[in-house]
């Protein structure tokens, strides 16, 4: 077991509950890292639990709305204080509109509002908790998910692109300034990805983005959680400030 490459390490995966986090919350324990993983959704954060030790490691669960600021605060203490100093954060939490999904010209202010505060302003306000203390160690991880609608543009997604764009302004920033206290910060951009907001849509428009993509199918949560790995390993030292789209070739970034 010592033999894995996160062993002693901490990680935090943030809305671990399902799909892309819950997916790199394994991933980060297959490796050996203790987790503390955040999520709204009591149940499925309590199964990603189970299967996050079923790898041998230990794990913290934290139920908390992510865009709230004192349970954000509260989470982070409850890792820190049950696990010890946080080594890799993975900004995972966000998601589009959904079912208030629309164009531009039509949309509501709420909407608008709740989009960028879930899909931006979670990864501010929960990478605060983590940088002075990483800088002060001189080592850590950033990873944020972004998303390739960001570089695509897709139409109803004016509200997501814009704060999956922030989130590359951000790492790009942020990289900046940790670069020389050796604290690496990267974004992971999925395309279309089998979790349960794709598997919802219409079949024609599930035809359509599985049209769109050059390898012909959609991404699996794995598919990014090895992306996620990756960048949070020493094997991704040099790698700072960087994008990685795991999209199937759907956009070229
Ligand atoms: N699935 C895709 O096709 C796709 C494509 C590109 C990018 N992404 C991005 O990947 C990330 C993960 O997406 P997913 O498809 O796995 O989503 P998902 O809905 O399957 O899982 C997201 C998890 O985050 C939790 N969550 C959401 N808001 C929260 C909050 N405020 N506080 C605490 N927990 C919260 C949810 O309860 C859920 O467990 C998101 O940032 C999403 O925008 C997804």
């Amino acid at each position: 077991m010592s033999s894995r490459q996160f062993s002693g390490k901490i990680a935090v995966v943030t809305g671990a509950g399902n799909g892309i986090g819950r997916a790199s919350a394994i991933a980060y324990a297959k490796e050996g890292a203790d987790l503390a993983i955040f999520d709204r959704e009591k149940e499925a954060l309590a199964e990603t639990a189970e299967f996050v030790r079923a790898e041998g490691v230990r794990a913290v669960e934290v139920v908390g709305d992510m865009t709230n600021l004192e349970e954000v605060t509260a989470a982070f203490a409850k890792a820190r204080t049950d696990l010890g100093p946080i080594d890799i954060l993975l900004n995972n939490i966000g998601q589009t509109a959904r079912e208030n999904y629309s164009e531009f010209w039509e949309s509501k202010p709420e909407t608008l509002q709740f989009v960028v505060n879930v899909s931006l302003m979670t990864t501010l306000i929960c990478s605060r908790q983590v940088v002075e203390e990483m800088r002060a160690r001189r080592s850590g991880k950033i990873v944020s998910i972004s998303s390739d609608s960001a570089m695509n543009g897709d139409i109803g997604t004016v509200d997501y692109a814009s704060a999956k764009s922030g989130v590359l302004g951000f790492t790009r920033a942020l990289a900046r300034e940790l670069g020389p206290f050796k604290v690496n910060v990267n974004a992971v951009c999925p395309g279309p990805t089998n979790t349960r907001a794709m598997q919802r849509i219409p079949k024609d428009a599930y035809e359509r983005a599985k049209n769109a993509i050059p390898l012909g199918e959609l991404s699996e949560p794995e598919d990014i959680a090895n992306a996620v790995v990756f960048l949070s390993s020493e094997k991704a030292r040099f790698i700072t400030g960087q994008t990685l789209m795991v999209n199937g070739g759907r956009v070229f970034y």
